[in-house]
């Protein structure tokens, strides 16, 4: 089924991803070449006329201004329902026109609810699915929503969200391994020493303790969106990039990564104490309104893991995202073994060569050891860089727009979600077995000591 959504529904409309992120990113989608008319129906809990929401949708949508943005803003409409109830679901659809796709901006155990308050009422033909991440709360309850979501359409009627796969610098990495002879035939073991995924944030917890808390860092980052960008730096060549291909070598690759659990430094995990940010004053996360600071919560996350295949046996991929760090450090690091043998009589530093990918800045970087200045048997080190280019879109436009254009590639497949809970299933459990200790840095340094 390819036929474009002409209504978009948003459960959730009066939330926060909604207004952050979800309108925001249609509207760049709209102010596109891309961008074609559609009809947007808010749902939520709580009253509001459609003048209310028609002014809130246009002040999400100021951020990237347009003549169609302006009509989508002026015709959407607000319906207060509770979408849990199977008849208020019902009045929902029959509030539609064509094709429909029903975005979950809920928190996960509320999106389960109304999955299965759909399952007692007929929904629309066609419908699509949109849910956010996190996609369940571990593997079993994935495994559960995925079954559910599979008594009420077909696979690819669902559109898992993950904002990461549709960032321009993420998706960068298909044509940069697969569009060049120099790097593909670079990325293995023999050639790698480590590759490093990190995502370093100076956000702090910007009053999300309600999601966050029960979340951390590995989940809210590492199980999610860093698993993507791994399977996306270490998959093998797809044939082509459709939705089937690119996600079967996506899965193909999951399947093969696991947590080094057994050798006991698979994962470090830390919460940060107050600080100061530039000029932001922190205080501690345990103390963040919200906050219970019994739960343990990470604010930083570490886990190292190995791609059990031909290509990378021996590998270590060591993913890690934090916030309230001083520095946002958002990239793919290649580091590439030293040379088996510099002739003798070159010297001078060699050091390893790293290729980065930055996410942000979109930046791309290969450190290069060289002959230096002066002395041609005197060795330096160089950097190329390039500035990467911007998509058109921003991450949440890109994968709104397969979401509307009926293209599931951009969505997390129902294998692929499972994988990754199954990947991070060790070290969450041996977190919870106080295993791995939760140490401590102050907000705006570079982590803990010794990291
Ligand atoms: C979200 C996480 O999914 O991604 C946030 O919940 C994080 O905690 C964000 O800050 C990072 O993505 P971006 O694109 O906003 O930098």
């Amino acid at each position: 089924m390819t036929d474009r959504i002409e209504t978009l529904v948003i459960l959730g409309a009066g939330g926060d991803l909604t207004a952050r992120l979800l309108l925001p990113g249609l509207a760049s989608l709209l102010a596109s070449p891309r961008g074609t008319e559609v009809a947007v129906l808010g749902v939520g809990m709580d009253p509001m006329t459609d003048a209310a929401w028609t002014e809130r949708v246009a002040t999400a949508f100021a951020a990237s201004p347009s003549t169609l943005g302006a009509k989508v803003a002026a015709e959407s409409r607000y319906l207060q329902a509770d979408v849990t109830n199977p008849d208020d679901l019902a009045r929902v659809f029959a509030a539609t026109t064509g094709r429909i796709a029903l975005y979950f901006a809920l928190p996960p155990a509320v999106a389960v609810l109304a999955c299965a308050a759909m399952r007692k009422t007929p929904v629309p033909k066609g419908i699509v699915l949109a849910l956010e991440k996190p996609f369940g709360t571990d593997l079993a309850s994935a495994r559960t929503l995925n079954r559910t979501l599979q008594h009420l359409v077909p696979e690819e009627q669902v559109f898992r969200v993950d904002h990461f796969l549709g960032k321009s610098t993420v998706l960068n990495l298909l044509g940069l391994r697969f569009a060049n002879r120099i790097f593909e035939p670079l990325l293995s073991a023999p050639n790698v020493e480590k590759v490093e995924i990190v995502f370093d944030e100076q956000l702090a917890l910007e009053g999300r303790a309600g999601y966050y808390d029960k979340a951390g860092a590995l989940i809210d980052m590492i199980q999610s969106h860093l698993l993507l960008v791994l399977a996306l730096t270490a998959m093998e060549p797809p044939a082509s990039v459709d939705a089937e291909d690119l996600r079967g070598a996506m899965a193909q690759v999951l399947r093969a990564t696991h947590p080094k659990v057994r050798s006991g430094t698979s994962s470090r995990r830390a919460r940060y104490t107050a600080g100061t940010i530039g000029d932001r004053s922190l205080p501690a996360y345990s103390r963040e309104a919200g906050v219970d600071a019994a739960r343990q919560t990470e604010t930083l996350a570490e886990v190292t893991l190995s791609i059990d295949n031909w290509r990378w046996a021996g590998v270590p991929f060591i993913l890690r995202s934090g916030k309230a760090l001083g520095e946002a450090r958002q990239e793919i690091n290649v580091t590439l073994r030293e040379v088996p043998h510099l002739p003798i009589g070159l010297h001078g530093p060699t050091g390893p060569s790293q290729l980065r990918i930055s996410m942000k800045p979109a930046t791309l970087e290969l450190d290069l050891t060289i002959n230096g200045e002066g002395d041609p048997f005197q060795l330096d080190r160089t950097m190329l860089r390039s500035e990467l280019m911007d998509g058109e879109l921003n991450a949440y436009g890109e994968v709104l727009a397969g979401l509307l254009e009926g293209d599931p590639t951009l969505s997390v497949r129902g294998d692929i979600a499972e994988e990754c809970w199954r990947i991070v299933a060790p070290v969450l459990a041996s977190w919870r077995k106080d295993a791995v200790p939760l140490e401590t840095y102050a907000a705006g340094s570079d982590g803990p000591r010794g990291w």
